[in-house]
């Protein structure tokens, strides 16, 4: 098994087909799917989990990770890098089950990876959009160390409704 980094009880490692099921049963949550995009499917199946491994594992570099607490498996966090004239930039998203939420452990986790991310892949800057909504997510990356660059306003469309999208941005020293 791979580990990309680790710090007291929070783990980064490369997802394993053993935590696909656990991956349907946090994901499959209407309070994690109001976060994200509407790609990410709701409900959440075993096929959505299984077309998501295969993906996982077809990329290059793969950076999507499982995010393991006390030894168990508990989401998934992700850089995406970008292309065209934003390739030194990558996009951070991550989920993890409602029974670990407010632990600190997504602070944790996202520590890890963009410290990873600087070193290992050839990027500046890590960013994402947060929706309006979403205050847990946006503590998390100011805890962390990321600025609050811009609101979009009414950039996002989530169940038909229009809401701000708060972008926050962290660069390499
Ligand atoms: C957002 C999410 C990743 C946070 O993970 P987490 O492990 O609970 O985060 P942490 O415990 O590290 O930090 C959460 C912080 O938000 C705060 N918080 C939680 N709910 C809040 C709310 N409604 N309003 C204000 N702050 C809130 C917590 O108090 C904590 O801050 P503190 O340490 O200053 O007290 C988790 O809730 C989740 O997976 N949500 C669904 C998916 C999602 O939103 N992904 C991100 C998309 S951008």
């Amino acid at each position: 098994m791979k580990i990309i980094a680790r710090h007291g009880n929070v783990v980064i490692r490369e997802l394993l087909a053993s935590d696909l099921q656990k991956l349907c049963e946090y994901a499959n949550n209407q309070k994690v799917a109001i976060n994200l995009r509407d790609k990410f499917p709701h409900p959440y199946t075993m096929e959505d989990a299984l077309w998501f491994k295969a993906m996982v594992d077809a990329m290059d570099p793969r950076t999507i990770f499982a995010i393991e607490y006390k030894g168990e498996y508990i989401g998934n966090i992700s850089l995406t890098p970008l292309d065209d004239v934003y390739r030194k930039s990558a996009e951070i998203g991550y989920f993890i089950g409602e029974p670990f939420w407010n632990k600190g452990i997504t602070t944790e986790a996202v520590k890890l990876i963009t410290d990873w991310g600087f070193r290992n892949l050839d990027i500046v800057r890590i960013h994402t959009g947060i929706y309006e909504y979403n205050k847990a997510s946006q503590r998390v990356l100011e805890k962390c160390g990321f600025t609050k660059e811009a609101v979009f306003r009414k950039s996002i469309c989530k169940y038909n409704i229009l809401y701000d999208e708060i972008r926050y941005a962290k660069i390499k020293d």
